[in-house]
């Protein structure tokens, strides 16, 4: 029987790096082998307190209705006390509720741009992007950063290289996911300066926003800009992170663009509204900064244990991130899809292995992020430190297994 054939766009999906291997990692534990997950930004810690104790209120709701399609009130008002705290003053209008950081940023996307259209960002970079673009049939212009300069912004000359007439946005993530750099005041005070130049927006992915090393600063497009430039400037939120619910699916647009404001209106409308339970127990927590500086300590105690085990095991030097909770680790290995696949399938120790996302799927351009993985450093201090000790037995492995066959190839 003949049917009709899929979209372009739907036989083009690109597959999620962190996601595309999890069939394997089902498989190893039914194996019984403990897979300690490191390829996914999905922290151990519990829900914060004043989040459990709203969602046993919650429980005795008996009434669950559709809420505003830009959000409950509760909810935009914790977002405006929220940023009113990290310097940014915002009118209630300004701040749009979504179904997480992911719908706020293809909405926002998808009201900058129309098919065909460029969307300028750093490489490597964060890998739904693509997936978002190729729904909206837009373009992902990489510009490559170098893990030599722990991966901050080239000269300008480089940045100003790649923007075409279809160029439509810049897009940052700040701190980025999956570096982990802070970019500096003055690189953001760069792209505005380009952006106004070019007569570009600005899609600011400020999803990890506080959470931070070692006294750096995250600083919001919206808090340095100048007043003329806040036009320009679409950031997308979430509380995923923040505050280490990911599962709540709340996210928010914070744009100051009256034009912008009506289409995402419009496209809320369509989707008709972003979670109500989920909206309201996060709501108290939102503008609480407390939460996010005891992250950010924790972090830093994962960040240091899985960096100082791994560059020991490995003898290498790895990047050490300032923000987020990822980090890009260049191996010694030329093909990190093979290897990751190998790590789930055919590789343990003890009965014990590692989950990483291979490099490739953050970068746009062919070839590029081949020799490396990235590793979220989401588990506490003890399983990180065990987790870099079996990465590197599997490194160490798997090298010996390759040499062998080329050995044997060559003879
Ligand atoms: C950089 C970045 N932006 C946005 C998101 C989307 O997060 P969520 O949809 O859970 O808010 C993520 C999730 O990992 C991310 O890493």
């Amino acid at each position: 029987m003949k049917f009709p054939s899929i979209s372009q766009r739907a036989a083009l999906a690109p597959p999620s790096p962190i996601r595309k291997l999890v069939p394997l990692a089902e498989s190893a534990k039914k194996r019984g082998i403990k897979v300690y997950h490191l390829n996914i930004g999905q922290p151990d810690f519990k829900i914060p307190p004043k989040i459990q104790k709203e969602l046993e209120k919650a429980a005795s709701l008996d009434y669950l209705p559709y809420a505003s399609s830009l959000g409950i009130t509760e909810n935009i008002l914790a977002w405006k006390k929220y940023y009113g705290k990290v310097g940014v003053s915002l009118e209630t209008g300004e701040i749009i509720v979504t179904t997480g950081g992911s719908e706020a940023l293809l909405l926002s996307m998808a009201a900058v741009s129309d098919p065909g259209d460029e969307i300028l960002t750093f490489e490597p970079f964060y890998a739904n992007y693509l997936g978002f673009a190729n729904l909206l049939s837009a373009k992902i212009v990489p510009v490559p950063l170098n893990p030599s300069s722990g991966y901050h912004l080239p000269e300008r000359k480089i940045i100003e290289g790649k923007i075409s007439k279809r160029m439509k946005a810049i897009l940052v993530t700040n701190p980025n996911n999956p570096t982990g750099t802070v970019f500096s005041k003055k690189e953001l005070l760069l792209i505005l300066e380009i952006a106004g130049k070019y007569n570009l927006f600005i899609i600011a992915d400020e999803t990890y926003r506080g959470i931070s090393f070692d006294e750096k600063r995250c600083y919001s497009f919206l808090e340095i800009c100048k007043k003329a430039d806040r036009q320009r400037i679409i950031t997308t939120d979430s509380v995923s992170k923040r505050l280490n619910i990911c599962g709540a699916r709340i996210g928010a647009i914070i744009c100051k663009n009256r034009g912008i404001l009506a289409a995402l209106n419009a496209f809320c409308q369509a989707r008709l509204s972003s979670p109500t339970i989920e909206q309201l127990i996060v709501s108290s927590a939102i503008y609480d900064l407390s939460y996010v500086k005891y992250l950010s300590l924790e972090y830093k105690k994962r960040r240091d244990a899985f960096i100082k085990t791994l560059e020991f095991e490995l003898a290498i030097k790895i990047h050490s991130p300032e923000g987020a909770f990822y980090t890009m680790v260049k191996l010694p290995i030329s093909d990190t899809d093979h290897f990751a696949a190998w790590m789930l399938s055919s590789f343990s120790y003890q009965k014990q292995t590692v989950m990483v996302a291979p490099g490739s799927g953050f970068y746009a351009t062919d070839g590029m992020g081949k020799d490396e993985i990235r590793v979220a450093y989401v588990l506490n201090e003890k399983e990180m430190t065990a987790a870099a000790k079996i990465l590197a037995r599997g490194v160490r492995e798997y090298r010996e297994i390759k040499n062998k066959i080329s050995n044997i190839k060559n003879k």
